[in-house]
């Protein structure tokens, strides 16, 4: 077996497990280390990479993107493979991709990098072998729709993707150059046109993805499968027949071997879903069986073989001259463009699909829109083949291994007369006289384009004729699937009682009440009554611009969908812009320059990071996988698993008194002065798993005199040493805990990297050997813990004006097993709770003791929880005294006496106190007044959509940390330092860098010396810079920074006398000389510090605030952020580059949390989202379409490091506005729909959170489709 990758030849001549990913290869066997390992289930993109083929015969070569941890090896013979090291790497150069990811900031902790440049490479690449007109110099062919989505596969936990897109979309040949965000390439503000030449200069067909010598090789034979090269690989256990005799002579037991367990592939993205556990003796490829792969059009249709990739599908579905916009081919391919990912589309069959739905009930798409179109297919089972319709196919009992699905036939539909509207839109609204097909395809998932598996989908096909005023339905094909049943079904009752109705009021709703009869998910599927609304609002949606009454002008049709740019889950009427060519992202960033500011040089560019190479895991999984863990229950008590149990059973942990808040001013009193009380209203809040990118991992090797290295991926390698050497019983000194970077560690690397760091640490000093720990994705999100959820109480007085008196909070947190950082809770909590002025303010919070895997902290722990209650407070109040929430914010804004009050001692100077200015700055530089009245327009016209804004402040405590830093300067004049804090993709050594590079520049008194380049940041090492502490709390980069700085004044006191003395000497005096000479006089050219923070300003207040607007679809719930501006306020950014990536990340992680990831567990307590499939954070299609951040500056602190402030944390907590906005649109919602209610409810309502699509329809009634069309009938 024969193959290349990055134009290496790799023959495989040893016999190698069939099972063997092509990523575990490149990973342990090459050097070729940048494709990771995120989740092994084709669900995060960070093992892209690109695969090439060659036909001999058109001498071609087709290149496109595969997940490498589903590829498996035996199935790349004869390929080419790129990966990012391919395009270019740190000794040969760097691509334009690389260099533009840096100089866009498009890189924090790096881990997602090589598979994002890998996704946008092949995006750029198969663009410019397309016959479009040239692009101009330094562009690509590719435009700026395609570029956005190129990434929609890949995730990326720290930079909210905006600087990636921007990457993305500087190859556009279409794009706006001045629309690109901060980079290192030009200013800001400056004539970016004139600046296109500055980016790193993109030239086509540079990379060549096939060697030539794998080609003459393929020309010749030698590795294409012939006698030897079969045998080769049917030793491994791995067949190719090529054909389907072939493939049923393979499957005879006596070939097999009895009892031996073969597995058919194709593209093996099945892997990602059913993990392979299991041992499979014999894989058997179908791929080179031609009937397999035939794709064939006629009148009657077109027939694809089952092992045709998706992706081939669509292109083949969007062939062909009878393609017509709204055509059923065209619609099917748009939805198949939704499924998975671009990398997961190209490898995965039609066939595989409709298997894994008909054997496996796989919650398919395929499946539903095939069965709605009619589809058939050809299978081979016993010796026969059968023609059997899909619907036939899908009811059979479960597929034997033998069985195999040859091809899938679609039919042509005739489309009937008046198909398409001119401007190509939706055929269902145009005039129709005569007998007219419709057919539409929906879908409703967490993500619309990234990598989620439908709640629901449906497809409806049907002719519809018209008479006189109404439409009549003939013979409609309605099928839904997905929605947790075995397979898709056809609604025949509902397809009966609708054939031949005119469709009027009272024949929708009677449909729609079969359907929902219809639609039911079987036990233990979540959101059960959610998913069936979901069928009753697609058909609803279907058949609306058809029912007498209901019916929409087609003008206002069209002015609805250009007043609205929303995404929604579905292809059809609702969501008809989310065909639109593009994702329509775009953002802004401004960077206030202050009068006094001097910024420490540009940006330093990061090149990508790499994590540790690793050994496969594969049977370390597969055996810890079989082990039980039997527990003696015997005289045990029942498990606590609700707080409420841990209550009664008083169980706490203690909050030690210096951590312990005190309440402010005297609650009875504030109750007593108000108008209205708000009592005992409750709320809870989930968890939020910090999916870093790269799981939990060390690595240990013992070393001599019983010492043992540890590489740790933490955030406290101090604390690492410490719980390692009292676990090995050996003195700390024998323990050297290294961490070079952190591929994400968002609070979930501190202590919870320190049961992974021992037990390895444990089992290299057992075994005395080098042992690596890695823990898979399901693994790790199990035993992490993350965010603490908690239930909340509380109690409110406020006068009529709006001014809030009094608020009392009760709080249960639930800390789960250990301790960990809980403590903290109650004093972050009420920290980020003081940030109104709430008149009094008391609290009780119990930090509780449960069963559930220990808790710990997750950035902004305690902060965002409390963010969310202090607005559901304020929305609470304003609800009762029916006023928008904005007044009452702002009527609690703290004055800087309150402030003072609040937050005694550290407030600082008034002139500090920038919060009133940030928000109403923000609101002017945002027309958020202006808007709110447009979305009053725009939810007065329209009834399926609504809209909401809303504006939050924040203010955020942080404590700074004394930190050590060390700077040394060598004979050559470089400089390397050390510092306690971590690089985590925050940016801490690029600011340290700038720094040092800073503090030495004092030596010229021009300011002339440039010696940032030559500053190298050190690992951290335990044993080299002692007493390095935690990072943690969004200050360690400044703190960090504090102590370089006081290394390098020491430097420079020690090199300035001799640098005057030799400058008087000569004339011109360089860095070199001064160090050479330096070393000549043996001046000590290295110098520690241990930087302690004054007592007086260790703690200070950050400021900020967000305005979001989104749009809710009332069938769907789907919310749609449009925009998002930010302010916030950096004091004097150390680096605004760093700090916006900072801003942004941290927001849209904040937006996970309040949105979209919901971390669960089961009535036994065991986490059940394990994975990408039921944990979905954001992607590239559900951040702000609009996102604007402001970075304020604050002008001169004095008390602070260079006058900066903390970016890492305190923004996530703004994207509490997102769910606050939503809220105001389902208010809106149900105003609308509970308009005859008399339940008081449609103000007043708490929201969960995530605020998921389920919980966001359920606000808006999951019955609002029945309930509006029987209102309709009863004011007839
Ligand atoms: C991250 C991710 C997201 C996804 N999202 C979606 C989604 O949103 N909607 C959706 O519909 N699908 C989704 N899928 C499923 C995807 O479409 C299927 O995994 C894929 O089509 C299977 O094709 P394959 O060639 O990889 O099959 P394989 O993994 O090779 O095979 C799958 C199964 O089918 C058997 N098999 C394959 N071909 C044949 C044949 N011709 N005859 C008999 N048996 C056969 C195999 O033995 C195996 O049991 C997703 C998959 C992944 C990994
Ligand atoms: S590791 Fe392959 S997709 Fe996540
Ligand atoms: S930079 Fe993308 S995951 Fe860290």
């Amino acid at each position: 077996m024969v193959f290349a990758v990055n134009g290496q030849r790799f023959e495989l001549s040893t016999v190698l497990d069939p099972s063997t990913s092509l990523l575990d290869f490149l990973r342990t066997r090459t050097r070729f280390k940048g494709p990771k390992l995120g989740c092994g289930e084709g669900g995060c993109g960070a093992c892209v990479v690109l695969l090439s083929k060659y036909d001999p015969i058109t001498e071609q070569v087709e290149d496109h993107t595969v997940n490498s941890c589903l590829t498996l090896l035996h199935s790349i013979n004869g390929c080419s493979i790129t990966t990012s090291e391919g395009l270019g790497n740190s000794k040969d150069g760097f691509h334009p991709i690389h260099q533009r990811f840096s100089g866009f900031h498009a890189s924090q902790c790096g881990f997602c990098t090589p598979g994002m440049c890998m996704s946008l490479f092949s995006a750029i690449f198969n663009a410019d072998k397309t016959g479009r007109p040239d692009p101009p110099h330094g562009f690509s062919k590719l435009t700026v729709s395609e570029a956005e989505k190129a990434i929609a596969g890949n995730l990326c936990r720290c930079t909210g993707y905006r600087p990636i897109v921007d990457v993305c979309k500087s190859f556009a040949s279409d794009v706006e150059i001045e629309d690109l965000g901060l980079n290192s390439f030009w200013r800001k503000g400056e004539n970016a046109n004139g600046n296109v030449d500055k980016l790193p200069s993109y030239r086509r067909n540079e990379i060549h993805t096939f060697p030539d010598f794998l080609k003459n090789e393929i020309k010749s034979s030698t590795c294409l499968m012939s006698e030897t090269e079969n045998e080769c690989l049917t030793e491994c256990h791995w067949h190719s027949p090529i054909s389907v005799e072939e493939l049923q002579n393979l499957l005879e037991p006596k070939e097999l071997g009895i009892g031996k367990r073969v597995k058919l592939v194709v593209g093996n993205t099945g892997a990602g879903i059913y993990k392979e556990l299991d041992h499979y003796d014999t894989y058997i490829d179908l791929r080179r069986i031609p009937e397999l792969s035939a794709i064939k059009r006629d009148s009657k249709g077109i027939e694809i073989g089952a092992a045709v990739t998706i992706s081939k599908a669509i292109e083949a579905l969007m062939e062909g001259k009878e393609i017509l916009p709204g055509s059923v081919f065209m619609k099917i391919a748009n939805h198949m463009d939704k499924i998975a990912s671009v990398s997961i589309r190209n490898t995965a069959s039609l066939g595989g699909n409709l298997i894994m739905a008909q054997r496996n009930q796989f919650a398919s798409d395929i499946a539903t829109i095939l069965l709605a179109a009619g589809t058939s297919v050809n299978i081979h089972t016993g010796s026969e083949r059968i023609l059997l319709t899909l619907e036939e196919f899908l009811n059979r009992p479960p597929c034997d291994s033998k069985t195999i699905l040859l091809s899938i036939h679609i039919p042509s539909w005739n489309p009937g007369r008046n198909t398409c509207s001119e401007n190509g839109n939706s055929i269902k609204y145009m005039p129709m006289k005569e007998t007219q097909l419709l057919f539409e395809t929906y879908r409703a998932a967490p993500r619309p384009l990234g990598n989620a598996v439908a709640y629901l989908n449906c497809a409806f096909l049907a002719y519809v004729s018209r008479t006189s005023d109404e439409f009549v339905v003939v013979s409609p094909q309605l099928a839904f699937g997905a929605y947790g049943t075995n397979h898709a079904i056809r609604a025949r009752k509902v397809e009966r009682f609708l054939a031949g109705k005119s469709l009027t009021v009272p024949v929708l709703l009677e449909a729609i009440r079969l359907v929902r009869a219809m639609v039911v998910p079987k036990e233990g599927t979540s959101s059960p009554a959610y998913r069936s609304s979901l069928a009753v609002g697609f058909l609803f949606d279907f058949l609306r611009p058809l029912v007498k009454g209901l019916m929409v002008p087609i003008k206002d049709l069209q002015m609805k969908i250009s007043d609205c740019d929303a995404n929604g889950g579905a292809n059809g009427y609702f969501n008809t812009l989310e065909n639109k060519s593009s994702l329509g992202l775009s953002a802004k960033q401004v960077l206030e320059v202050h009068g006094e500011y001097f910024p420490v040089g540009k940006p330093t560019e990061k090149a990508g990071a790499e994590i540790q190479a690793s050994e496969t895991q594969k049977y370390a999984n597969m055996a810890a996988n079989q082990a039980v863990v039997d527990y003696d229950m015997e005289n045990l008590e029942p498990p606590i698993l609700t707080v409420e149990e841990a209550v009664e059973r008083s169980s706490f942990f203690e909050v030690p008194s210096f951590l312990s808040p005190t309440p402010i001013g005297d609650f009875s009193k504030g109750m007593a002065e108000a108008d209205h009380k708000i009592l005992s209203s409750k709320i809870e809040l989930g968890s939020q798993y910090y999916f870093y990118m790269e799981t939990q991992t060390a690595l240990a090797i013992p070393d001599e005199d019983n010492c043992m290295v540890v590489y740790s991926s933490c955030q406290c390698p101090e604390n690492a040493q410490q719980v390692i050497a009292e676990c090995l019983g050996i003195p700390h000194h024998n323990v050297r805990v290294i961490t070079r970077r952190v591929g994400g560690g968002f609070g979930g690397k501190a202590l919870r990297a320190l049961p992974v760091a021992t037990a390895c640490a444990l089992a290299a000093y057992k075994l005395q050997r080098p042992v690596r720990i890695y823990l898979d994705r399901k693994t790790d999100m199990i035993m992490a813990g993350g965010r603490h959820p908690m239930k909340i109480n509380y109690t409110v007085g406020f006068k009529s004006d709006g001014k809030i008196t009094a608020l009392h909070t009760d709080i249960l947190i639930n800390a789960g097993i250990s301790e960990d950082i809980s403590p903290i809770m109650p004093s972050n909590m009420v920290g980020a709770l003081k940030r109104y002025n709430w008149g009094a303010f008391s609290f009780d919070i119990k930090v509780c003791k449960t069963n559930h895997s220990s808790k710990s902290a997750m950035r902004g722990p305690g902060e965002v929880q409390a963010s969310f209650i202090a607005e559901a407070v304020i929305e609470h109040v304003a609800s009762a005294l029916s006023v928008e929430a904005d007044f009452i914010r702002k009527k609690n804004l703290h004055t800087f006496e309150s402030l003072n009050l609040f937050y005694e001692g550290i407030a600082g100077e008034p002139v500090e106190y920038t919060l009133p200015s940030v928000f109403d700055k923000l609101a002017a530089s945002s027309s958020f007044h202006h808007r709110t009245e447009m979305i009053k327009q725009f939810n007065g016209c329209n009834k399926w959509k609504k809209r909401g804004i809303s504006r939050v402040p924040i203010v955020h405590e942080v404590r700074l940390r004394p930190t050590p830093g060390r700077v040394s300067i060598l004979n050559d004049g470089s400089i390397v330092v050390e510092v306690g804090g971590i690089e985590l993709g925050q940016g801490l050594w690029t600011k340290v860098k700038q720094m040092t590079a800073f503090a030495l520049n004092r030596l010229w008194s021009d300011g002339s010396l440039d010696v940032l380049e030559r500053v190298r940041v050190l690992q951290a090492d335990t044993l080299s810079m002692v007493q390095g502490g935690f990072t943690a709390g969004s200050t360690t980069s400044e703190a960090s920074c504090a102590a370089v700085q006081l290394a390098c004044n020491v430097l420079v006191e020690r090199l300035m006398p001799l640098k005057e003395s030799l400058q008087q000497q000569m004339e011109v005096l360089s860095w070199d000389a001064l160090i050479f000479q330096a070393n000549l006089q043996s001046v000590n050219l290295s110098s520690s510090a241990l930087w302690i923070p004054d007592y007086s300003s260790m703690q200070y207040l950050n400021y900020g605030a967000a305005i979001s607007e989104v749009e809710i679809d009332l069938i769907t719930g789907a919310t749609t952020i449009l925009r998002t501006d930010i302010t916030y306020d950096c004091g004097q950014s150390l680096n605004p580059a760093v700090d916006l990536g900072q801003v942004e990340g941290a927001f849209v992680q904040g937006l996970g949390f309040f949105m979209l990831e919901q971390y669960e567990t089961n009535s036994d307590g065991l986490v059940v989202s394990e994975g990408t499939w039921t944990y979905k954070i954001p992607t590239v299609d559900t951040i702000p379409k609009q996102f604007n951040v402001e970075l304020l500056n604050s002008g001169h602190h004095k008390k602070r490091i260079l006058s900066s402030k903390a970016s890492g944390e305190p923004p996530l907590l703004l994207a509490v506005s997102v769910h606050c906005a939503t809220r105001e649109a389902i208010r809106e919602a149900r105003k609308e729909h509970f308009c005859n209610g008399s339940d008081g409810s449609t103000w007043a309502f708490q929201m969960k959170v995530p605020a998921t699509m389920p919980v966001v329809k359920e606000l808006c009634r999951l019955d609002n489709v029945e309930r509006y069309l029987e209102n309709m009938l009863s004011h007839r």
